[in-house]
């Protein structure tokens, strides 16, 4: 089993560049399969969940050549056959390829997708945008077989402004005669970059970052080139580590209007940082004030840096409470802080976290990608030794992390126990 050890307390300075989005290329890569010639993704994370969507392609036929950084993807040699439940269950995002197939060859077969134990996570919306378009869905046992003669475009209303649908129903349509419009659509930076992907095949996708997307139908997209967003995320989880440890960390390679909203939570909270183009410069502060939080999709606070920043909010002076929307079963975390020191309560959806508390290394257990995120940052801090468990599930979403923390300054490396 493979575990991280971290010994905390050390003092992190120098640049971590942050690598392209995991929830853009778990989107761009499936969205390839859509072209009909040859395309590029550029800025694609080596991390497991890239390698497990790639594996999908190549099931499929797709010729796939990986080289520094991009991807070069043929699928012109696809064969569209059922896509094996042990593919599909090892993440949520396999379910871009029930879209990406729909959307191409009218027909797809394959299983309810896998992802992080962290709330129930339907694929009603998505399966509700196929059927408007005009597909018929055959289930059985979580396998789906789902088909249409002709897609036709359609009005979709979103009854949540979920990523994944949006997503959906913009690679199920692009191909389908006449106009969609998505209302309610999520609005989320890694929307946008799978439009700019598909607009560059020639797709006629406008709205992307509001709330109506429209589409109009295609008959050919062609080849072209494209280039991953930075990762909002990791850079969001390396800002708190600065805020955390940092002696003028810099955290480079991003766009700060995605992380505008941690940004300005940090500021309220007294974070010392530096703002520039594409970096930003954090250091650990001392007298945090306690803040209020609430997860939303965005601009709103991103419910992927509510464990993350977690973390922080132990070391504010005061009671901090943190309020999670999205999923029912993100809290994870709580447990193994506490274990290691907080003082944190769970409230149905809320948590109260009580400051400032000294945290102390210990054993603990990733449950889920974000929590070990958490939980790194906690033993980063944290007094000894932290010891984390599972932490396969953190390298499915941190490309390099161990090197890119150890550049740094941080004390950590992966273990076999
Ligand atoms: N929902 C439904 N029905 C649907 C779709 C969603 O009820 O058909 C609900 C879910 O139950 C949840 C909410 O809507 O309560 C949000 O789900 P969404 O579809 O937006 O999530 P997702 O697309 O599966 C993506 C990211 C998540 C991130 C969320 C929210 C990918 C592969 N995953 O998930 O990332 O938390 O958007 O921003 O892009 C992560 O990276 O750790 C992660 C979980």
């Amino acid at each position: 089993m493979k575990v991280l050890k971290i010994d905390g307390g050390k003092t992190l300075s120098g640049t971590i560049r942050i690598s392209g989005a995991k929830n853009s290329s778990v989107a761009l890569i499936p969205a390839a399969i859509l072209a009909d010639d040859e395309v590029t993704i550029c800025n694609v994370p080596e991390i497991t969940d890239t390698d497990a969507l790639t594996e999908i392609l190549e099931y499929l036929g797709a010729d796939v050549k990986r080289a520094s950084e991009s991807i070069l993807i043929n699928p012109t040699t696809i064969e569209n056959k059922e896509i094996p439940k042990e593919l599909s269950t090892k993440l949520r995002a396999s379910y871009y390829f029930m879209s990406a197939l729909l959307g191409k060859y009218k027909y797809v077969e394959m299983y309810f997708p896998g992802g992080c134990n962290i709330g129930a996570r339907p694929i009603d919306q998505t399966l509700k945008s196929f059927r408007a378009l005009g597909a018929t869905i055959e289930e059985k046992d979580n396998r789906y077989k789902i088909y249409a003669d002709e897609l036709i475009g359609a009005h979709i209303y979103l009854d949540m402004p979920s990523v994944g649908a949006t997503i959906n129903a913009m690679l199920a349509s692009v191909k389908a005669k006449g106009e969609t419009i998505i209302e309610n659509a999520a609005k989320e930076p890694e929307v946008v970059n799978v439009a700019i992907f598909l607009n560059g095949m020639g797709a006629k996708i406008t709205g992307a970052g509001t709330s109506e997307i429209r589409i109009k139908g295609v008959d050919v997209l062609k080849g072209c080139y494209t280039e991953v967003i930075p990762d909002r995320i990791e850079a969001g989880t390396y800002i708190i580590a600065g805020a955390l440890v940092g002696s003028n960390l810099k955290i480079d390679n991003i766009i700060p209007e995605h992380v505008e909203m941690l940004i300005l939570k940090m500021k309220e909270m007294g974070v010392k940082m530096e703002i520039g183009p594409d970096y930003v410069v954090v250091s650990k502060t001392d007298n945090l004030k306690p803040i209020k939080i609430k997860t939303q999709g965005y601009p709103g606070f991103a419910t992927d840096l509510q464990q993350p920043i977690t973390t922080l909010l132990t070391q504010c002076e005061g009671i901090s409470v943190l309020e999670e929307t999205i999923y029912e079963n993100r809290f994870q975390n709580v447990a193994y802080l506490n274990k290691m020191g907080a003082n944190i309560e769970i409230d149905n959806k809320k948590i109260k976290v009580v400051g400032k508390t000294e945290l102390n290394g210990t054993e603990v257990e990733a449950t889920d990608l974000r929590a070990g995120a958490c939980l790194v940052l906690a033993g980063l801090l944290a007094n000894n030794t932290t010891k984390i468990k599972n932490i396969e599930h953190v390298l499915r979403g941190y490309e390099n992390i161990v090197e890119k923390l150890s550049d740094v300054g941080a004390a950590i490396e992966l273990i076999e126990e």
